[in-house]
């Protein structure tokens, strides 16, 4: 499907109570890693400059994990932090969602890692791959989990070690992206409301706009592909930028209609934080308004899987979103993928 033409979305669904289910966030959580790579380091590493960084993506600096700091170990801070939040125990979780595309490691999946991590030992656990649609793609999954009640309690978390698939000799990507990780726990809370509706899309003719190409069954890893940097993330940016603009101003407009919400209710919009230019522009194109916006890219650039929901514990942190406001969730990715929520706080 074509990002340009409106998804046909099968499920018309647009309440928040299922049947007298609601999958509601009880928690939410995020961490970082505290070294700071800004765009001064950069200049010294590849040809750019602080300037060209900022206005092209508005991204000032973003976080670089540890070597022995993976993907899991962020994960977990992110979801014990949510749990505390919500005052849930690790051994309420019945089910953990990881969405990322730096897992620890092919398989066992990421999800498994942080179960160990946490103490979450009642809980099923799997890894959710739709790049920086990840995490509202499990909001989705997360949601007919819990309105189909076979779970009670869900942890859906995106994780990020981004540093270990970026070549730092390209400065096409590398400006791009950090590593972090953020989590929310989802219950069913009757007389709350919760997440009010997700909307997923993907359009498979455009996975070369953005991948990895080495590593899996295509291409297993070899020291030629690794000669080659197969192991690294490519992109062709400016058509990724076109079809982001395109897909988020889709799914928001498909996920608010289904709520039937006008824009203008909306507290907060909390778009996929990759490049100021696109979020912008999308929020335009919505008929938002700048300060309906919640923007933290300058401080750790794209996180994948991890942006919407880091900035969303921040907005929350703030005081930006208060109980019974109406949040916009939207994100695109590589897929290409594209999501949108709205959340009733
Ligand atoms: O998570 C979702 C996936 N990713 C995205 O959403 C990214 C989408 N794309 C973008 O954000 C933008 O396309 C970029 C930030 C990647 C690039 O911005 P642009 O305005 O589209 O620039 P461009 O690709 O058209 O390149 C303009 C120039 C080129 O030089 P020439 O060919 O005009 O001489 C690039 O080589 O800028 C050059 N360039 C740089 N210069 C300094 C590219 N990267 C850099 C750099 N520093 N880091």
């Amino acid at each position: 499907m074509n990002p340009s033409t409106p998804p046909s979305f099968k499920n018309p669904r647009a309440k928040y109570n299922f049947q007298g289910r609601t999958c509601s966030i009880t928690g939410v959580g995020s961490y970082v890693p505290s070294r700071v790579l800004t765009n001064a380091e950069l200049e010294k590493m590849v040809d750019t400059s602080d300037e060209w960084i900022t206005t092209r993506t508005g991204i000032k600096e973003r976080r670089i994990a540890g070597p022995n700091e993976f993907t899991s170990d962020l994960g977990a801070q992110a979801a014990l932090r949510a749990l505390q939040h919500a005052g849930v125990s690790p051994e309420e979780v019945e089910l953990i969602i990881v969405a990322t595309i730096t897992p620890d490691m092919p398989f066992p999946a990421t999800a498994c890692l942080v179960q160990q991590k946490i103490g979450a030992h009642r809980a099923a656990a799997f890894d959710l791959e739709a790049a920086c649609s990840g995490f509202i793609y499990g909001l989705e999954v997360a949601q007919q989990f819990i309105t189909s009640r076979t779970y009670d309690t869900v942890l859906v978390i995106g994780a990020e070690k981004l540093s270990t698939i970026v070549d730092w000799k390209d400065r096409n990507t590398c400006v791009l992206f950090g590593d972090g990780a953020g989590a929310v726990v989802l219950q069913n809370r009757p007389n709350s409301h919760g997440l009010l509706t997700a909307v997923m899309g993907a359009d498979g003719r455009k996975a070369d706009l953005l991948f990895v190409a080495g590593g899996g069954s295509r291409c297993p890893a070899s020291a030629e592909s690794i000669a080659a940097g197969m192991h690294y993330l490519r992109m062709e940016g400016r058509e990724t930028y076109k079809s982001a603009v395109q897909a988020m101003e889709t799914a928001a407009e498909e996920a608010l209609r289904r709520c039937e919400i006008d824009i203008s209710r909306i507290k907060c919009i909390i778009p996929h934080q990759a490049n100021r230019r696109i979020i912008d522009a999308v929020v335009e194109r919505l008929g938002g308004k700048p300060e309906q916006l919640f923007v933290n890219l300058h401080k750790y650039g794209n996180t994948s899987a991890a942006s919407v929901v880091i900035a969303l514990d921040e907005a929350v942190a703030s005081g930006r979103i208060q109980r019974g406001d109406l949040v916009l969730l939207v994100a695109f990715g590589g897929g290409l993928t594209w999501g949108a929520a709205v959340i009733e706080w």
